[in-house]
C-alpha cells in the first residue's frame, strides 16, 4: 500500500502544467485524451463486471460451517466459453474503430493552404525546427501560430527518437531514414513543453524544446524579426563575432553536416541554453565551458580555453544576435 502510493504521488506530481495529457490545448490532444477516455472507461465497465461476479462467487459458494464434503465439479461449458470469447473481440471491435480513425486523422499531413509547415529534425540532445515556406530555421524553441494547422515533417538525423508535446500531440517517432508526419494545432496561445519520449542516449532526459503558442499577428513579426539579419554594434560584439567564426561555426554554420549543431543566427531570442537552462549569460558561460556538465552526452565540445574577456565577448556576441 505504501509502495503504491508513493509511486502514485510521484507520477502525480507535475511541475508544468503544459505537460499534462488529460489538459489538452489541441485538436490533436483532444482527440488522443478521448482515445484515453474511451479506453478507460470501457475498461472500468469490464473491471466492475468482473469484480462483480467474483465477489458474488466468493460469497455465494464460500465454505458454510458443517459443510466438509468437496462441492460437485464441473469441467468445460461451451456456451461460457463462448461468451467470454466474444465479448473481448467485440470490445477490442469497439475500441479500434476510434483509435484506427484517429490514428489515420492525425497521420493525415496534407498540408491546406492555411497552415503552417515546419520540417523538425531529431538530434543527440536537440530539436531542430525549419520553416521551408517562411525561409526560417531555429531550433529548440518552435513557434507556431494559434488556430492553425501546423504539419509536421519529422526527420531523425542518428539515432530513434520521439516528438512529444503533451498538451499538444504526439508522440511521434523519429527515425533516421524515414520521414513521419504529423499536425498539430494549439487552440490557445501559451508556452508548451515538449519533451524526446524514446530513449536515445545519456543526455535523453534533457532532450526538452518548447513550443509557443503565439497569436497569428505576433506569430507574422515572429517570423519578420527571424529573417531580419542581426547587427554586430559594440566592439565586444565585433571580438566575439571573431570567436564565433574560429570556434564554432564548423557546427553551427552548416560547415561541417555530420558535426551539425543548432542554429544560431537568432540565439538572443531564445528563452532557454540548450534548451532546459534559463536564457541568461551566465547560463550561456556555464554551459560554453562545460556542456557535458549541463547536458550528459552532449555533441558539443568544451570551450574552456577562452581568457574571462574573450568569454564575455563571445556571450555579448552570441546574446546580441535577435
Ligand atoms: Cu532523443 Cu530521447
Amino acid at each position: 500500500l505504501v509502495f503504491s502510493l508513493a509511486a502514485l504521488a510521484l507520477s502525480g506530481c507535475s511541475g508544468d502544467p503544459s505537460l499534462n495529457v488529460l489538459e489538452p490545448s489541441g485538436t490533436a490532444g483532444e482527440k488522443q485524451l478521448n482515445l484515453i477516455m474511451w479506453s478507460f472507461f470501457l475498461m472500468l465497465g469490464v473491471f466492475a463486471v468482473v469484480i462483480t461476479i467474483f465477489v458474488y462467487v466468493l460469497i455465494r459458494f464460500r465454505k458454510r460451517k458443517g459443510q466438509d464434503r468437496m462441492p460437485e465439479q464441473t469441467h468445460g461449458s461451451t456456451l461460457l466459453e463462448i461468451v467470454w470469447t466474444v465479448i473481448p473481440i467485440v470490445l477490442l471491435g469497439i475500441l479500434a474503430v476510434p483509435t484506427v480513425n484517429y490514428t489515420f486523422e492525425l497521420a493525415d499531413a496534407k498540408p491546406d493552404e492555411d497552415s503552417i509547415r515546419v520540417k523538425v529534425t531529431g538530434h543527440q540532445y536537440w530539436w531542430e525546427f525549419e520553416y521551408p515556406d517562411l525561409g526560417v530555421k531555429t531550433a529548440q524553441e518552435l513557434y507556431i501560430p494559434v488556430g492553425k494547422k501546423v504539419h509536421l515533417e519529422i526527420h531523425g538525423k542518428d539515432v530513434l527518437h520521439s516528438f512529444w508535446v503533451p498538451a499538444l500531440g504526439g508522440k511521434t517517432d523519429v527515425i533516421p531514414g524515414r520521414v513521419n508526419t504529423m499536425w498539430l494545432d494549439a487552440k490557445k496561445p501559451g508556452k508548451y513543453q515538449g519533451k524526446c519520449a524514446e530513449l536515445c542516449g545519456a543526455g535523453h532526459a534533457l532532450m526538452d524544446f518548447v513550443v509557443y503558442a503565439k497569436e497569428p499577428a505576433e506569430f507574422d513579426k515572429w517570423v519578420a524579426q527571424m529573417k531580419q539579419p542581426a547587427k554586430v554594434a559594440t566592439a565586444a560584439q565585433k571580438e566575439g563575432e571573431q570567436l564565433f567564426l574560429q570556434n564554432c561555426m564548423g557546427c553551427h554554420a552548416g560547415v561541417n553536416p555530420k558535426l551539425q549543431g543548432p542554429d544560431l543566427s537568432k540565439f538572443g531570442t531564445r528563452t532557454t541554453i540548450a534548451g532546459i537552462l534559463p536564457h541568461t549569460e551566465e547560463n550561456l558561460k556555464k554551459w560554453l565551458k562545460n556542456p557535458e556538465a549541463v547536458k550528459p552526452g552532449a555533441k558539443m565540445p568544451k570551450i574552456d580555453y577562452l581568457t574571462q574577456e574573450e568569454l564575455d565577448a563571445l556571450t555579448e556576441y552570441l546574446m546580441s544576435r535577435k
